[in-house]
């Protein structure tokens, strides 16, 4: 169809699974080191997921994480989360109130990501195609936007989101909770050849400094971390290097990666025609004029 099967729980829009699990998300276990991360889909989840395991595991060890589990929230059974070992890297796209009540108890630390609306949408579409036998979904790019402005798919009304949790940060002085963003995090680099031999890499715009911060932010010994290291960190986790890495839970049923696909700012401009871009900004104007997040759209090019 082109509408997106949804699943309503407590007047909240949910994917269409796992209705039990989300039933027992506020009974929750959790630990005080667990850090959470918390995103609208499509934000970034995984990846800033990914950073926060290795600044967390590679610190200490100097060697990255080998496995990845599936550590979502509302969607993996408690006994799965609770068989974890510490510390552990969960993620949701829950609102703060919807958390499981530890969470706020143990006064865990949260990283919420934002990304522009635009590349959020598009991410969103291509998810809801890739994952068609469960949403139910088979509506073209022209139908899909329509849904997004209108708040008519899982985990509702993006702008609703992005409010909430500015309210959720500026009511909540005492929580720890770090803000980071998609374009923050994005690297742009570019190569080009000397002499038609030799290969120069130059970095135009470098997420070392917004991941140094997030390991201060997560603390322990990965609040150690220095510039190099935060550097690999950031290679490890680039949309390539996570792209080769990708696990069971990364796959539609056709076998294409879900979690991965452009990974990139400004791919917008690639789908949005020039009336639903009027579209966009007219819904933006209209609900987000009082907030106070800035978004990116575009993000320094390489000089041509
Ligand atoms: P695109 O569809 O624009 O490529 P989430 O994890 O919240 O579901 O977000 C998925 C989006 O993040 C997808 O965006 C995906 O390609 C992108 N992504 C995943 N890993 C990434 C990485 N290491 N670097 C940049 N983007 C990444």
């Amino acid at each position: 169809g082109n509408t997106v099967r949804l699943l309503k729980i407590n007047n909240f829009l949910y994917p269409p699974f796992s209705a039990d699990v989300i039933e027992g998300v506020p009974d929750l276990e959790i630990r005080e080191d667990d850090i959470i991360i918390c995103a609208y889909p499509k934000a970034g989840t995984h990846w800033v997921w990914e950073i926060a395991r290795y600044l967390l595991a590679g610190a200490t060890t100097g060697v990255p994480l080998a496995e990845k589990d599936n550590c979502m929230i509302e969607w993996m059974p408690a006994s799965s989360l609770d068989n974890l070992p510490s510390p552990r890297v969960l993620n949701t796209h829950l609102l703060f109130r919807q958390l499981p009540r530890q969470v706020k108890q143990k006064r865990c630390k949260i990283i919420y990501v934002n990304r522009n609306p635009k590349d959020l949408a598009v991410s969103c579409y291509h998810h809801h195609l890739k994952l068609s036998q469960f949403y139910n979904y088979e509506g073209t790019w022209d139908d899909f936007l329509p849904l997004f402005l209108n708040g008519q798919l899982d985990y509702g009304s993006w702008f609703d989101y992005v409010k909430d949790w500015e309210k959720t940060v500026q009511d909540n002085p005492d929580v720890p909770i770090y803000v980071t963003s998609y374009e923050k995090l994005k690297q742009v680099r570019y190569v080009s050849s000397r002499h038609g031999v030799s290969w120069t890499v130059r970095v135009v715009k470098n997420p070392v400094d917004e991941i140094t911060e997030l390991s201060q932010f997560i603390g322990g010994s990965s609040g150690r971390c220095d510039r190099q290291f935060a550097a690999r960190v950031e290679e490890k986790c680039s949309f390539r290097s996570m792209k080769s890495r990708k696990g069971w839970f990364d796959m539609s049923n056709e076998g294409e990666a879900i979690m991965y696909r452009k990974g990139e700012v400004g791919d917008w401009k690639n789908w949005f025609s020039v009336l639903q871009n009027e579209a966009m900004d007219g819904y933006l104007k209209q609900y987000m004029s009082d907030a106070k997040t800035k978004f990116l759209y575009d993000l320094p090019r390489p000089p041509m």
